[in-house]
């Protein structure tokens, strides 16, 4: 009876926790006040010093909306598949504005359980995670929205989705000045910049809709026939303004895996206008033969229901 009686108390409690965080959730978002004193300026365009790097991208000011195009996951048992009608997610990346780029920042969030590059090139070993997967930051949080979203465009390949977040905060955001902890103020709670930054990647990922914008030039996943690099390039120039770079693997690259898109942005990386600009990556993919853009497997993919 007492035991029940704990075991209903403890429900109660727990659901009125989820309750207000459905009412309220907390806050995610940086003390951005400072910047409202600052120029105005696009990342990477300006030769005077970003005196407040809470305000914009420094130096990781080339921003790169990446995705990919997978076929499978390999934890399809696991009901981990992949969007259909969608590329999936990669991560938003702050690239020098000369195209260099940083990696793991900030070893106090270092959360990525297999860390890749596992030493950096200054010959410094990057402590592999141990602890709670990124999922539960989201959790405690009261982002079950951000967490479903997560869950159905950013998806790993043969390991479990948190870890590829986890690795994308830590290698990348780190290095993205705009999510550095000081920027959240004396009010900081802990995550709350992780949280922020899968929030950021949602919302650029939204800006470029791969598939349709493929689809809409008539190019479509197919076993049956190729493309070349120039009419992917055309088609998604037409519609962004900009050539993105593109990487395929396979044979001589033939095979069509992932796409990146170029960006400065004006403002923070969190709320920022991106304006997006030509690659400075060469292609990988071959420039004489036909590209796959292979179908997936049907068994590797399910039907999401979101506004893209
Ligand atoms: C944000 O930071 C400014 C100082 O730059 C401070 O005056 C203000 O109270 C802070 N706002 C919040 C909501 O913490
Ligand atoms: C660069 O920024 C400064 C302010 O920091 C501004 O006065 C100047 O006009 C800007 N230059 C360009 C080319 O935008
Ligand atoms: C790759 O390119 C080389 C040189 O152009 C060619 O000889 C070879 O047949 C190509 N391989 C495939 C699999 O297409
Ligand atoms: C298309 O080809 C790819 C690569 O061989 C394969 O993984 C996929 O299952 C195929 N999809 C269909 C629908 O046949």
């Amino acid at each position: 009876m007492v035991v029940a009686l704990l075991v209903t108390a403890a429900f109660a409690a727990q659901a009125s926790a989820s309750l207000q965080n459905l009412l309220s959730p907390p806050t995610t978002f940086p003390n951005i006040s400072a910047c409202v004193s600052q120029p105005l300026v696009y990342s990477c365009e300006n030769t005077t010093a970003i005196a407040d790097t809470c305000c914009s991208p420094t130096p990781g000011g080339l921003v790169l909306q990446t995705q990919f195009w997978d076929t499978y996951t390999g934890l399809e048992h696991e009901g981990q598949l992949l969007p259909k009608g969608s590329w999936g997610i990669h991560g938003l990346w702050p690239d020098n504005c000369d195209g260099s780029f940083d990696q793991y920042c900030d070893f106090s969030r270092q959360f990525d359980p297999d860390p890749s590059p596992a030493v950096l090139p200054d010959g410094t070993t990057i402590p592999p995670y141990k602890g709670p997967g990124v999922d539960t930051f989201i959790q405690e949080f009261g982002r079950p929205d951000l967490l479903d979203y997560m869950n159905k465009y950013w998806i790993n390949q043969g390991a479990p989705n948190r870890d590829f977040w986890a690795h994308e905060f830590s290698k990348h955001a780190t290095c993205t000045s705009t999510f550095d902890i000081a920027c959240y103020g004396p009010d900081y709670k802990k995550h709350q910049d992780v949280v922020d930054f899968y929030l950021a990647v949602v919302r650029a990922f939204q800006k470029y809709p791969t598939y349709n914008m493929l689809a809409a030039s008539g190019i479509s996943p197919s076993n049956k026939t190729t493309y070349t690099l120039d009419q992917l390039q055309t088609a998604l120039k037409a519609q962004t303004g900009s050539i993105p770079y593109l990487g395929c693997g396979g044979k001589n690259g033939t095979i069509l895996q992932e796409v990146w898109y170029f960006n400065h942005v004006l403002g923070t990386e969190q709320f920022g206008q991106l304006k997006g600009l030509d690659s400075t990556t060469e292609s990988t993919c071959s420039t004489t033969e036909g590209i796959w853009y292979y179908e997936r497997t049907p068994t590797s993919e399910r039907n999401v229901f979101d506004l893209l």
